[in-house]
């Protein structure tokens, strides 16, 4: 059967995460080299980073942890802001193809056309989440949108196993 370049990508770069998660020994080193791995090799995420919840702090806010790419303005984001918080309030992956469609967006650069955030579950609680940046319109299809879920939940499982981390 053929494959596209695309799909080929894909299936490289999910061998290189199941790679790195079997050599990562903590879930800060995980997060890292995905950062890492996504930014460097997929050309179209041009800005990829973690984002952890501090659920205690009052109120709770998303805080920037290991990313790739321009620094951004947006260190601490609270729920009820952008299109991380959406994603972290809902528990759900949010896909925007434009953002400038879309009233909840924080701008990180101006150069940022399109955006997927993926919340990180811990025991099935949300703890922190996934958000990659792409100068290219509509630039996480489904296959893409597979792959971020699979590194935010292969980050999940190491957080579960590193208790005390995962807050
Ligand atoms: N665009 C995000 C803010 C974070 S930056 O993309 C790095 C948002 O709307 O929540």
């Amino acid at each position: 059967m053929e494959t596209s370049p695309q799909a080929d990508k894909l299936t490289t770069v999910r061998a290189a995460v199941e790679r790195l998660s079997s050599e990562s020994r903590t879930a800060d080193q995980l997060m890292s080299g995905i950062a890492t791995l996504l930014h460097e090799q997929m050309l179209k995420y041009n800005w990829v980073g973690f984002y952890m919840l501090e659920r205690h702090a009052q109120p709770p806010v998303l805080v920037l942890g290991h990313f790739q790419g321009a620094m951004t303005p947006h260190t601490r984001i609270h729920l009820h802001q952008g299109i991380c918080g959406a994603a972290a309030s809902s528990g759900r992956t949010v896909v925007v193809d434009d953002v400038s469609k879309d009233s909840r967006y924080l701008a990180c650069s101006l150069e940022t056309k399109s955006e997927i955030v993926v919340p990180i579950f811990v025991h099935g609680e949300v703890v922190g989440e996934l958000d990659i940046d792409s100068h290219f319109p509509a630039a996480f299809a489904a296959d893409d949108q597979h792959l971020v879920e699979h590194c935010a939940r292969l980050v999940g499982q190491r957080l579960e196993m590193e208790p005390g981390k995962a807050n």
